[in-house]
């Protein structure tokens, strides 16, 4: 694993084993915290062992390390300690909301029979060093009764003295939904009400985020069970926002419901807001039940973090822009040659282009497998056979594209349009047998273009 050349330069990816959603996100003394679905050793979410969480910190969210596992399956979480979110008190201690999964052995179909899903909270007082016990603070037998079995990750905040919980669910009637809960002092919780879109939009929605934007509330969730459109949903999964309208402690409407990311790979992101003030996003750049093989599996990890994203509510859109730190990785900066050749000799790379006309169509080649195209109306990414690993393209439609931001890893690509209004993540397997260079052609007529190596 250590030799392989699909592993990222300045990506999160687990030490080893498999990683999926971000978790308890936050900032608490100074320390950014980053925990995220793991299982470690086996490169697959339900290999030799349950699902736990893995957490990296450090004093900036560039700079961070790994610091070990902080808690592990037992009685109340015995399947799986599942997703979660952080909450830090004035104190400074970080209260930790996750699912605890467990899964009866028997006959059962695992929607309305034979899982529970308990809510459990963790403090930690020291920043991640050490843990409290585990407390169970309600689980299955409390859920409304037209709820089904799926009921999981806990977002938590507060709003002055008021604590606040939404959980994903998927509901009797198949359809997708999320509870809200309420509390005064984070232990005892109520029910508040429960919200969903007046027809069903899917049959589950997971992983639930919800905050004010500009004093707009704004729900994040991931349904799963849409059919996909010309346009959107072209993956399995789904993972998008809804601006709503009306107050969080009456019915709230839900506005057009928008997909955060338009690539291959983005599922179950979770937001936080850092000691500066920043909404802060990062996302999985993976999906569950994934439709390819991921080739680094037989490497020994699989999966990775996106980079951290500050979200900038504009209209009634939500930019995602790379957080500004990572700019204190770049160096070597370069241009393409007289035509449009530029080489990435360790395939990393931050480029920023900036288009003469906004309405002209341009492509852009990396490497053998991956071209992104732009014909006036349409963005297409296309990842030829073998780097795609049977995938093969994605499409968003754009009227204009002034400005791009490319963030190349090794063996994932995220990129950002039109200052974050439309981006595309993908993981992408390039063949690197015997060294790293990554070679990339601008085909964009008079287009302004800068780039940078990445440090690790
Ligand atoms: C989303 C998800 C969550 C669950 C976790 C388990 O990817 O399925 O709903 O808590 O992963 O790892």
């Amino acid at each position: 694993m250590k030799r392989d050349p699909w592993r990222l330069a300045y990506h999160l990816m687990p030490p080893d084993g498999w990683l999926n959603d971000p978790n308890g996100l936050c900032e608490a003394n100074g320390v950014y915290h980053v925990y995220f679905q793991y299982a470690p050793n086996t490169p697959a979410p339900d290999g030799r062992m349950a699902r736990t969480w893995g957490h990296y910190a450090g004093p900036d969210l560039i700079n961070l390390s790994f610091k070990g596992v902080p808690f592990w399956p037992e009685t109340l979480d015995r399947d799986g300690c599942y997703s979660g979110s952080a909450l830090v008190e004035d104190d400074g201690t970080i209260d930790l909301y996750y699912t605890g999964n467990i899964k009866e052995a028997g006959d059962y179909d695992y929607i309305h029979d034979g899982r529970l899903s308990n809510t459990i909270l963790v403090k930690t007082a020291d920043g991640g060093r050490t843990y409290s016990d585990k407390h169970l603070l309600f689980g299955t037998p409390d859920y409304p009764k037209d709820c089904t079995r799926h009921v999981r990750d806990p977002k938590v905040w507060r709003e002055d003295d008021q604590y606040y919980m939404v959980l994903g669910a998927r509901m009797n009637d198949d359809s997708g939904a999320v509870l809200f809960y309420e509390s005064l002092d984070g232990v005892s919780w109520r029910l508040l009400k429960i919200e969903k879109t007046g027809e069903p939009f899917g049959y589950m929605w997971e992983c639930p985020d919800y905050f004010e934007m500009d004093g707009q509330p704004v729900l994040a969730f991931c349904p799963q069970g849409l059919e996909a459109e010309d346009f959107c949903f072209q993956n399995n999964h789904q993972s998008g926002y809804s601006l709503l309208s009306g107050d969080l402690r009456g019915k709230q409407m839900f506005g057009p419901f928008r997909e955060w990311d338009m690539g291959f790979d983005f599922y179950a992101p979770q937001s936080f807001v850092d000691d500066r003030g920043r909404r802060i996003m990062i996302g999985w750049a993976g999906l569950p039940d994934k439709p390819y093989g991921n080739p680094t599996a037989q490497r020994g990890w699989e999966n990775c973090l996106t980079v951290p994203r500050v979200l900038i509510k504009k209209g009634n859109r939500i930019l995602q822009k790379p957080i500004s730190g990572l700019k204190r990785l770049r160096k070597n900066p370069s241009r393409p040659d007289g035509e449009g050749r530029l080489t990435l000799p360790d395939a990393s790379g931050d480029i920023e282009i900036a288009f003469a006309d906004p309405a002209s169509s341009w492509d852009i080649q990396m490497g053998e497998g991956v071209c992104l195209h732009y014909n006036g109306c349409i963005v297409r990414l296309a990842l030829d056979e073998k780097t795609g690993c049977g995938r093969d393209e994605r499409l968003a439609r754009l009227d204009g594209v002034r400005n791009a931001r490319l963030l190349v890893d090794r063996s994932i690509l995220e990129i950002y349009l039109n200052d974050g209004e439309t981006v595309f993540t993908t993981r992408y397997y390039a063949d690197f047998e015997t060294d790293r260079r990554l070679e990339m052609k601008f085909n964009c007529a008079g287009a302004d273009i800068y780039a940078w190596e990445m440090q690790p």
